[in-house]
């Protein structure tokens, strides 16, 4: 019979170890090493194809002038495949750093997985020894609600469906470099709404609108009535809000901008806007791994199991979806 310390950590184990954290306030920003893909040793060509990767990708004679670096290094079985974009209003210096930092923090925290994704809040890195390169993948994701709901949730849906389509489309016809999406809308008596969409650039256009379709899906399924939301997938990211949380010039020319963390973004927005959200909740996200022999019974019983679950220390279950490749 196990003790509760016992359960308790052994369900830290189990449903990720970023479900153990507490809440805290939103940097946007997450590693994630996936265990599925393997592990690499010290002295293997993976290892060296991936330094030489990631050095390329941090050397200041490395260009990216539409935010996108996408590179394969070596053969097959060490060959080392990476993407990363920068969110489609972010300068070239700053993308650069957002890369810099994102390879440190991969080495750091995954320094034996031969795949692992960073995402944040100004750009995407991720490896992997599969080939990724034109592939959709809406999991593993990430997922920020805002706290503030809405009521008039009927209409809230309507404009945000309205907005999600046409930014969707603009970021999908972008081209093979830049595929980015935002807008703003609102009707009499509303609050104007703001949405921003991104594809990684190496998707096709029925791919990026693929990708974003379904991230859209995932806005009612884990933040549903919130007043905004932040969902990172591999292959696409959005996030809507009341209030302007991006660049309005937004474009490769834009002007050189200084590096601003999330909360000071949102403050700028707010100062227009008087919108600002209160507080964020970060939630987790448990996907059943493709080679796990869990059927659907044991599922079940670990949903009922976690959901009866409460501690400071864990995040309660808000909900779970068993579609074939939902997760
Ligand atoms: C990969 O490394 C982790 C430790 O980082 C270890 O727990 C795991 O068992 C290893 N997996 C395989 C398949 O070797
Ligand atoms: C590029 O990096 C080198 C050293 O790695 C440094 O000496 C040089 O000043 C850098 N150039 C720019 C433009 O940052
Ligand atoms: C790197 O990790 C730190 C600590 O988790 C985080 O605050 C930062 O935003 C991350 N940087 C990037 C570019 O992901
Ligand atoms: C959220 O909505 C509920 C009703 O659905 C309401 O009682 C509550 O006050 C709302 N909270 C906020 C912060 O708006
Ligand atoms: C990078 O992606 C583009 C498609 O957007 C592709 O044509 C090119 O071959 C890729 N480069 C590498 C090195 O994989
Ligand atoms: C809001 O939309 C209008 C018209 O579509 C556009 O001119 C303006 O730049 C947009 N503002 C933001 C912050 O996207």
């Amino acid at each position: 019979m196990a003790s509760g310390r016992q359960l308790f950590s052994s369900l830290c184990i189990i449903l990720l170890h970023f479900v153990c954290l507490t809440n805290s306030l939103p940097s946007f920003s997450r590693t994630l090493c996936i265990d599925d893909t393997g592990n690499f040793t010290t002295n293997s060509a993976y290892k060296t194809n991936l330094e030489t990767l990631l050095s390329s990708l941090s050397s200041n004679r490395t260009t990216f002038p539409y935010g996108f670096y996408n590179a394969s290094i070596g053969q097959t079985p060490d060959a080392v495949n990476a993407i990363a974009y920068c969110r489609g209003d972010v300068e070239e210096d700053e993308c650069r750093q957002c890369f810099i930092d994102s390879s440190h923090n991969l080495t750091q925290s995954c320094p034996n997985k031969k795949e692992a994704i960073q995402w944040s809040d100004s750009c995407m890195l991720r490896y992997s020894s599969r080939s990724i390169l034109q592939k959709v993948e809406t999991g593993p994701r990430d997922v920020y609600c805002n706290t503030d709901n809405y009521t008039d949730i009927g209409r809230f849906y309507d404009l945000l469906r309205n907005l999600l389509d046409k930014a969707r489309g603009e970021a999908a016809a972008g081209g093979p470099f830049r595929k980015f999406g935002t807008g703003n809308a609102t009707d009499p008596g509303f609050t104007r709404m703001y949405v921003l969409v991104q594809c990684t650039p190496d998707l096709t256009e029925a791919q990026c609108n693929g990708c974003l379709d379904t991230a859209a899906t995932f806005i009612r399924t884990y933040c549903y009535a919130r007043q905004g939301s932040v969902i990172f997938t591999p292959s696409c990211n959005l996030r809507h809000e009341l209030y302007a949380f991006y660049n309005e010039e937004a474009s490769v020319d834009v002007q050189p901008k200084t590096l601003k963390p999330p909360t000071e973004r949102g403050r700028r927005g707010s100062q227009r806007r008087n919108a600002r959200p209160s507080k964020w909740q970060e939630i987790a996200v448990k996907r059943l791994s493709k080679d796990s022999h869990q059927g659907e019974l044991e599922f079940t019983n670990e949903v009922v199991l976690v959901a009866k679950l409460q501690h400071r220390n864990l995040v309660r279950l808000l909900g779970f979806s068993n579609e074939p490749k939902g997760f």
